[in-house]
């Protein structure tokens, strides 16, 4: 018997919001040819409809419709005609005959063959299957129509991302808006964007997703929140995508809202109630979620609960969750991020040793299920960190890479950072275990030290949420390459960007050429203006996570040091004078950073405390070296402007204007950067800059020194935030403050930039005149449409640019701005800046 049906399409994507990335399977033009070879049918074996293989199918018809809008006929069964057929090896085999010259394949991998009378998808299993059908479809999105036969494994078995999505529908580190799993302490009653975001996920061949913050809340285990946790695995189910939880180590202390467990006095890991209370939690997890991926535990860390608090290992305290998981085959993610406050006039503390002194002595005492799950680098997802030396530590453990796509420290959605270059400074590193060839995507994927789990995780935000406009469509990139680095962390990163290009936002040419230029120079750009040299992101790290603020690194138990002070800068971290974090490392590797020759230049003030004057490598001193960067850095973020601007009218408005403020908030945004840093380290060195330009800015109207009516001068919350280290805000919070200045720049045509202040708790309202010719208004309303944390303070979170391009003035103009301020926003205004139009000048 013949099944087919003719189905109706759904996913055709008609408004460009953003909202379907990488998946918009837009139609090709000029393709009729090849959408006339294409099969007329797709069969799809053996599927139950939700299973994976049924929405490989689905998907098919879907995007082949949508590319080539042609219809397919969908067949469950043998079709006698050319056809797609999709399925796992198994039925494949039962219905065609056995597979010819097929490599092996592993779970999840998958065989791709467009040579043939009939074109062969199939999966080692139903997820495989899936995986193909999408790999299939991203080379005809792309038009690739290329002929192909070849087989595909992933790296490793663990591709999960973290959501740090909290009960109340609020998202740790989050900048794309509301959780779409979670509010006021339930699970949402519409999961349509849940199984959106499945979608995406599995089109990058990512398997599982923790749904809730690491920093757990123990209300997530209620009856009530499990049945809502299935419902959200019921959605994802169809795109192979697992389910899995944080957990809060304390939760039998907690009150738990669940029949099956009552409360205890004690979460001693060693206890038999406890044991049984979590063998309780998760029996009734896998009754109600059979392919619940697991859990994942972030114990005796920044506040959380863990065994330590009961003087039991880190070990002993994971084991207590694997047991439990280790019968339905469910795995067990336990992070390495564990740390103590420190002092830092001891200069042999070291919070970068915390990982390896913890988890070392414990090699080997794990349970086979678990995982341990290991930040990048030993701090704390830095703009540069070396790699974390605890992947070289755990022979007898499994081990996994966190990386954070939400870049909580790299701009957080605001700034575009391409992340990969970052990523494969660490995956590619190479360790040198036992003087052999050891490099982390090796030890990760299992194969280095033959275990039997491993992989990667990251932390994301779903970015396209619910709010589409606070969904950035360049960060999106992020996203796509990590699925595609956790499968195969060879590739490079720009050849995976130009997929994720083509797919999102077409074949021109120049589109692609323009998008592949700006996202490969902004990782360089963004540690260049926020700290190179491997100092860290020198961000407020008490705080926000997103502005300049360097003096926030120092005199607290955080360890982020770099001890700068008049003369010097850097941690020492040598055996020989310093913290001997360079000894955790084996011995070719720690050779290399112990010596100040040897350790290169970009991560020299990570691992050697020296002088300002110190001369690199390339021949700089440090502090010319932190000048000329953060010139560098933020004069490349300008470019990013026009190089956007070229590409107008070739993508649809609605992602182009999207796309182009967040672009102008990172040119205004990196200049606040240069200036606060260096003016920082210059007014702590007083070494002056070579070529003259810190602390001078030639072309600027300070706000402070212009006619004030209804405005007053204001001291900022860190000076080197604010241009001469002072804004002016209005008298009180209901008065109009007009500020006004005579032009004495040369006449001529100038692009100006406005420094004003947006901060929460209020919406001000600016306008700027030149002659009482009005250049145009804007709001200070960053907390409803950029996301990345702002403050109540004048900082440099806050500080931004208004830009206006090619104004003709006069000297002897009359600027002027008038701000109106809105409850707790002043209207703050820093300074105005004329740069002449074709100057190249970025003041
Ligand atoms: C960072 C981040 C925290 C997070 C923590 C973690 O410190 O700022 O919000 O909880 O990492 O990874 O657990």
């Amino acid at each position: 018997m013949r099944i087919c049906f003719l189905l109706a399409s759904v996913g055709v994507a008609v408004a460009e919001t953003g909202i379907d990335a990488w998946l918009r399977y837009a139609p090709l033009t000029g393709s009729s040819v090849v959408h006339s070879a294409l099969p007329n049918n797709v069969v799809v074996l053996n599927s139950s409809q939700g299973s994976p293989v049924y929405t490989a199918g689905q998907e098919l018809h879907n995007g082949i419709k949508s590319i080539f809008d042609k219809s397919t006929r969908v067949c469950y069964s043998k079709e006698t005609k050319s056809a797609l057929v999709v399925g796992t090896v198994a039925e494949y085999e039962k219905v065609y005959g056995a597979l010819q010259n097929v490599p092996e394949l592993a779970p999840d991998g998958f065989w791709l063959d467009t040579t043939g009378f009939n074109i062969q998808i199939v999966g080692q299993d139903e997820r495989g299957a899936l995986y193909g059908a999408f790999e299939y479809l991203s080379m005809l999105a792309q038009g690739n129509f290329t002929k192909v036969a070849y087989a595909t494994n992933p790296a490793g078995n663990i591709r999960w991302v973290n959501q740090w999505d909290n009960m109340d529908g609020s998202i740790e580190r989050g900048y794309g808006g509301a959780s779409i799993f979670f509010a006021n302490g339930t699970v949402v009653s519409d999961l349509t964007r849940a199984a959106q975001y499945a979608r995406l996920l599995a089109s990058v061949r990512i398997n599982a997703v923790v749904i809730n913050n690491v920093n757990a809340n123990s209300t997530t285990l209620s009856a009530e929140n499990i049945q809502g946790v299935s419902r959200i695995a019921d959605v994802m189910r169809p795109y192979g995508v697992q389910v899995g939880l944080s957990l809060d180590f304390a939760s039998p202390t907690e009150g738990v809202q669940n029949p099956v467990v009552h409360n205890l006095t004690t979460y001693d890991p060693l206890d038999e109630s406890v044991v049984q209370w979590w063998t309780n939690i998760t029996d009734n997890i896998y009754s109600i979620i059979p392919d619940f991926a697991g859990y994942l535990v972030k114990a005796d860390s920044e506040g959380q609960a863990g065994p330590l608090v009961y003087n039991r290992t880190l070990a002993q305290g994971a084991n207590l969750f694997a047991k439990t998981l280790e019968p339905y085959g469910g795995t067990l993610m336990y992070r390495a991020f564990v740390y103590n406050l420190l002092n830092e006039s001891n200069w042999t503390e070291d919070r970068a040793k915390a990982a390896v002194d913890f988890f070392q002595p414990l090699d080997g005492q794990f349970m086979d299920n678990t995982v341990i799950q290991i930040k990048y680098g030993p701090i704390d997802f830095q703009v540069r960190e070396p790699t974390s030396p605890l992947f070289a530590s755990l022979r007898e453990t499994n081990a996994a890479i966190e990386l954070e796509v939400a870049q909580e420290y790299l701009g957080q959605q605001c700034h575009l950072v391409y992340l990969p270059p970052l990523w494969k400074t660490v995956l590619d590193f190479d360790l040198q275990v036992d003087n052999e060839s050891s490099v982390v995507r090796n030890i990760i994927s299992g194969q280095r030290f033959n275990r039997p789990l491993g992989g990667s995780a990251a932390v994301v935000n779903t970015m396209l949420t619910n709010n589409v406009r606070l969904g950035s469509n360049l960060a999106m990139s992020n996203l796509y390459a990590y699925g595609r680095l956790a499968w195969d962390a060879t590739q490079e990163p720009e050849p995976v960007l130009q997929d994720w290009i083509r797919l999102t936002f077409g074949l021109h040419p120049r589109i692609l050429s323009t998008i592949t230029q700006m996202s490969m120079e902004s990782w360089p750009a963004y540690l260049n203006y926020s700290g190179n040299l491997g100092i860290q992101t020198l961000t407020d790290i008490l705080y926000t996570h997103f502005g300049p603020n360097p003096a926030s690194q120092e005199l607290n138990g955080y360890g982020q040091w770099t001890r700068a002070d008049s003369l010097s800068v850097g941690m020492d971290r040598t055996c020989s004078n310093g913290t001997c974090y360079s000894g955790q490392y084996p011995p070719k590797v720690y050779e290399m950073y112990e010596s100040i020759e040897t350790t290169p230049d970009d991560l020299i003030l990570w691992f050697h405390h020296v002088n300002w004057t110190h001369v690199l490598h390339s021949g700089k001193t440090v502090i010319q070296h932190f000048y000329d960067s953060h010139y560098s850095g933020a004069a490349t973020a300008q470019t990013f402007v026009t190089q956007l601007a070229s590409l107008s009218g070739l993508i649809d408005s609605e992602r182009y204007n999207e796309m182009m403020y967040r672009q102008l908030y990172q040119a205004g945004h990196s200049i606040v950067w240069r200036d606060s840093v260096n003016d920082y380290y210059y007014n702590m060195t007083l070494i002056p800059d070579d070529h003259g330009r810190v602390g001078h800015h030639p072309w600027r109207i300070e706000a402070e020194a212009m006619a004030l009516d209804g405005y007053r001068i204001s001291g900022v919350a860190l000076n080197e935030t604010a241009s001469n280290k002072s804004a002016i805000v209005t008298v009180s919070n209901s008065t109009t403050g007009i500020a006004t200045h005579i032009i004495d720049f040369p006449s001529g045509r100038y692009d100006i930039g406005v420094n004003y202040f947006d901060l929460y708790g209020g919406v001000s309202n600016f306008s700027a005149y030149v002659n009482n010719r009005k250049l145009g208004s804007w709001q200070g309303n960053a907390e409803f449409t950029l996301g990345h944390e702002l403050t109540y303070f004048l900082d440099g979170n806050s500080n931004t640019r208004h830009h206006f391009f090619d104004v003709d003035v006069k000297e002897g103009d009359e600027l002027k701005i008038v701000g109106v301020p809105d409850q707790m926003e002043a209207a703050p205004v820093d300074y105005v800046v004329f740069l002449p139009v074709g100057s190249g000048i970025v003041d």
